[in-house]
């Protein structure tokens, strides 16, 4: 197996993860890149480009482990409210990783998908994420949630609206309406519930990142800035995880 294989493989004794618990689903808000940028003197979109380099690192990493989701906040409903320049770089970058990395992570088995309203970003967004997911449909390895104007509360009006309507159309009745249903229209729908969401640059919310799917599940914080987010720092939070007792409201 080549698990292990990196410069990294040191920091974390890897023979304490336990590699038949690893967590099915992991969720990370990638934050702090603006701030990573500050430190240095650099403009914010450096922290972003760095970004982008850490994340494609971790993608590799969970691929390898076996990690089965793997769910990454790139861009949310609220972050619209950034300088028009900010985001309009953050979209031409998202552009740039999909044309850079769309063949490697092809081969390496990654099924690419989106998740949010993505009809509000400009067309070639829309265009590389399509084909994107297009071209990686039929891959079996890890699947990479690219969540883009996303965010849960929205996500959550939508299922209510979807549900609204079948049942204004007769075809359910309010009776049929479950967490099931609920879940069932979301956009991550028929995936596991993230079973770890990682949160780095010191922050300690979730800022409407799968609010509904992270009912339980497990929170790994750190001060590090997403873009010094290393394969170290993930093998730490999947070992910490795995030491974490998961009550499920039960003794
Ligand atoms: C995360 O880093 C990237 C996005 C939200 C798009 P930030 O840009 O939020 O970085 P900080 O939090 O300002 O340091
Ligand atoms: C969350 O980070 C969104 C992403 C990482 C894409 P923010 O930087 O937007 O979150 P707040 O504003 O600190 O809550
Ligand atoms: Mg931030």
């Amino acid at each position: 197996m080549k698990l292990w294989q990196s410069k990294e493989q040191n920091d974390v004794d890897m023979d304490k993860i336990d590699v038949k618990r690893l967590p099915n689903h992991i969720a990370i808000i990638m934050d702090g890149n603006g701030r990573w940028a500050k430190e240095r003197n650099l403009p914010r979109s450096m922290g972003h480009k760095a970004g982008a380099e850490a994340l494609r690192k971790i993608v590799s990493e969970c691929s390898n482990l076996g990690i089965k989701y793997l769910s990454v906040y790139v861009f949310s409903t609220e972050n619209w409210i950034r300088p028009k320049e900010e985001v309009s770089f953050l979209m031409d970058l998202l552009v740039e990783y999909l044309v850079k990395e769309l063949d490697e992570l092809h081969r390496e088995n990654v099924v690419i998908n989106y998740i949010g309203d993505i009809t509000k970003l400009p067309e070639k967004c829309q265009k590389n994420l399509k084909n994107s997911k297009n071209k990686t449909k039929d891959n079996t390895g890890l699947h990479l949630n690219l969540c883009i104007n996303y965010g849960g509360r929205s996500e959550i009006v939508k299922s209510f609206k979807e549900i609204y309507a079948e049942i204004k159309l007769g075809n359910i009745s309010i009776d049929d309406v479950d967490e099931n249903m609920i879940s069932d229209h979301l956009y991550t729908s028929g995936m596991p519930d993230p079973d770890i969401v990682i949160r780095p640059s010191g922050e300690y919310r979730l800022s409407n990142f799968l609010i509904w799917q992270c009912a339980y599940s497990e929170f790994w914080f750190s001060n590090i800035f997403w873009p010094d987010f290393r394969i170290e720092h993930l093998r730490r939070a999947i070992l910490d995880y795995q030491k974490r007792d998961r009550r499920f409201g039960g003794v």
